[in-house]
């Protein structure tokens, strides 16, 4: 199986997730890419603001997605923190980069799902993952949820939905174990599906 991991940090929470995505979907047999969209800031605003600099240098080993990385995966994960309950300019950038692979039907039938973060409990978690999944009804791609099947999506008291995982610590701080454990489920299963999938 291959997987490619494509997601937007800006303060490194989200980079947290995405690398326990990464993890579970690794120990499931799968290849994985992991790979960041590009960044639309300003480097002078970075440079004046030391938690985003701090993000910068800690995602500086991860490479920027490209759309080739969605050609080559066999299954997705789409990872944004919340922008007002909605995916970041970001994400939606390199998204928006796949028209080709519309037009194509590249993507048709390959296995995705989606994760975000929040620094507020009901801030968006679920509706950024919603809104983002609009992508893969345009392109018929099979959606992967988290679903109750993972035991603390039923019992988090920090980030993790059926939808998907989240973590709502923001700022670059650590996931808590739920958020770390429901987005390596996650990884784990969005792997198995995509095998099964290309097979
Ligand atoms: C412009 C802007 C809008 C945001 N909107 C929301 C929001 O609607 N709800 C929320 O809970 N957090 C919101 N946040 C906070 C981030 O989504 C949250 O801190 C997230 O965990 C950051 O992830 P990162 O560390 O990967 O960048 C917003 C942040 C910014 C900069």
């Amino acid at each position: 199986m291959k997987v490619a991991v494509i997601y937007y940090s800006m303060t490194g929470s989200v980079y947290r997730l995405a690398r326990s995505v990464e993890e579970g979907a690794a120990e499931a047999g799968a290849t994985v890419r992991l790979r960041r969209a590009a960044e639309l800031i300003p480097q002078a605003v970075i440079d004046a603001r030391p938690e985003l600099r701090r993000a910068q240098e800690e995602q500086r080993s991860v490479e920027t997605a490209t759309v080739e990385d969605l050609v080559w995966a066999d299954g997705v994960a789409l990872g944004s923190p919340t922008r007002f309950g909605n995916i970041t300019a970001q994400l939606k950038n390199f998204l928006d980069q796949t028209g080709g692979l519309w037009a194509q039907g590249t993507l048709v039938g390959k296995a995705v799902g989606f994760f975000t973060g929040a620094n507020t409990m009901h801030g968006g978690h679920e509706t950024t993952i919603l809104t983002m999944s609009t992508f893969a009804y345009h392109h018929g791609m099979v959606i992967v949820p988290a679903g109750y099947a993972i035991p603390q999506v039923g019992t988090t008291r920090t980030g993790g939905s059926p939808y998907g995982p989240s973590e709502f610590s923001g700022k670059g701080v650590e996931l808590s174990e739920e958020e770390a454990i429901i987005a390596r489920a996650f990884g784990a299963r969005l792997a198995q599906v995509a095998g099964k999938l290309a097979r």
